[in-house]
């Protein structure tokens, strides 16, 4: 007990966060899961989105944000895969499920995998190796993806409460990462998969327009940058798809999104909240400044992402939409 308060008082609410998060993760995944069951696992899974990604340069973006809220919820499990059924609506019937789209890209390679090895391939590993594999593909780095995760059996809509929202600060999102066993660190490293993709004005437009009591406009936002947002979303009621890219190179994996948000152009509050808390300041600074630094830690990063909530007792689905 005495130690205990004593920890209190020199540790910082979110620190303590850290040291009382239990691993989350119970089954041990491996960089070898199929080398033997499946060999040709990885590269079917690789052609497939490489395909797509001709035929629609949104596809990448869409399937690493995909990762990102399989994991989140339920941990990666594939529950973000489910379709809904009667009776129960499915995570991405939920409300932030705007750009959750490209399913389709994991059905072709499913159903590619299912004729070379059948009953093998999870739909949770299919999703962390297409998310490694758009990462590269677009100049990112590589890294070895553990494998051997199951799929699970339960996607909740209502679940979706417990994604992160673009207006939190960063003792929330801090909050948000450490329930899975993500620290500081992984949380602005893995914000960088903001140099991909494109979003929609409902989740940035309340920065620019009748922002609080005191503010029209965040107050953390570059002038300018705010103007150009403004203009994009004039009337977003009427056009749905009007939006932003996240990053001027929102086809190449890259550090910019740093430099982005040092200079009051991040897209979401809770990118720009990154550089304004003297916590996470010098991890932005240090990747705007070092690609390779930010190279090696979105992929390690991405590894424990891919670790957050690993269920034991789940199937190998058939079809990835259902459960067997
Ligand atoms: C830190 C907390 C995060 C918040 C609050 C957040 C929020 C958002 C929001 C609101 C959008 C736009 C949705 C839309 O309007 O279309 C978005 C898009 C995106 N997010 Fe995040 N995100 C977070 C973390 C992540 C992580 C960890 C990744 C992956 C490593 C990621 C990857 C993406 C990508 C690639 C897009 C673009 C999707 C597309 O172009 O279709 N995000 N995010
Ligand atoms: C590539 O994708 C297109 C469109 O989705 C499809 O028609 C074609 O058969 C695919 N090719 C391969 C080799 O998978
Ligand atoms: C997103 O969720 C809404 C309900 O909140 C649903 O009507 C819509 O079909 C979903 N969109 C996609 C692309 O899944
Ligand atoms: C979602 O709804 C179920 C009941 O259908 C409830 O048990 C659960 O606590 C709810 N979860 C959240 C996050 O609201
Ligand atoms: C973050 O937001 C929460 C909820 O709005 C608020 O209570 C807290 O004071 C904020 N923290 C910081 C550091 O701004
Ligand atoms: C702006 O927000 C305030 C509350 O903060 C509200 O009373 C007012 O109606 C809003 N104005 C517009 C134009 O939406």
């Amino acid at each position: 007990m005495a130690t205990f308060s004593h920890l209190n008082t020199i540790l910082s609410p979110t620190v303590l966060i850290l040291f009382i998060t239990l691993p989350l993760s119970k089954a041990v995944l491996d960089a070898h899961f199929y080398d033997q069951k499946c060999p040709v696992a990885e590269h079917i899974i690789s052609e497939t989105v490489r395909n797509a990604s001709i035929y629609d340069p949104k596809v990448p973006a869409r399937i690493l944000r995909m990762f990102f809220h399989d994991c989140f919820l339920r941990g990666c499990d594939a529950s973000v895969l489910l379709d809904s059924t009667q009776g129960s609506k499915a995570e991405k019937d939920g409300p932030p499920n705007i750009s959750l789209r490209a399913f389709y890209v994991v059905d072709d390679a499913k159903a590619k995998l299912e004729m070379a090895c059948p009953n093998t391939v999870s739909c949770a590993d299919i999703i962390a190796i297409a998310a490694r594999d758009v990462v590269t593909m677009l100049g990112g780095p590589y890294w070895n993806v553990l494998k051997g995760r199951k799929d699970g059996r339960v996607s909740k809509a209502n679940e979706t409460i417990n994604l992160p929202a673009p207006s939190f600060n960063v003792t929330q999102l801090s909050q948000s990462f450490a329930r899975r066993g993500l620290g500081l660190k992984d949380l602005v490293a893995l914000s960088g998969g903001h140099t991909l993709g494109f979003s929609h004005c409902s989740s940035f437009e309340a920065r620019v327009r009748n922002f609080s009591a005191l503010h029209e406009v965040d107050p953390n936002i570059n002038i300018e940058f705010a103007e150009k947002l403004r203009k994009k979303c004039l009337d977003p009621k009427r056009d749905h798809n009007a939006g932003e890219f996240l990053d001027s190179t929102s086809s190449t994996f890259d550090n910019d999104y740093y430099q982005r948000v040092m200079a009051g152009k991040g897209v979401f509050g809770s990118d720009q909240a990154l550089y304004g808390d003297f916590r996470t300041r010098w991890i932005v600074e240090s990747f705007a400044k070092d690609e390779k630094l930010f190279f090696r830690e979105f992929a390690a990063s991405m590894v424990k992402l891919g670790n957050v909530g690993v269920i034991e007792d789940g199937e190998v689905r058939v079809k990835c939409r259902v459960v067997n």
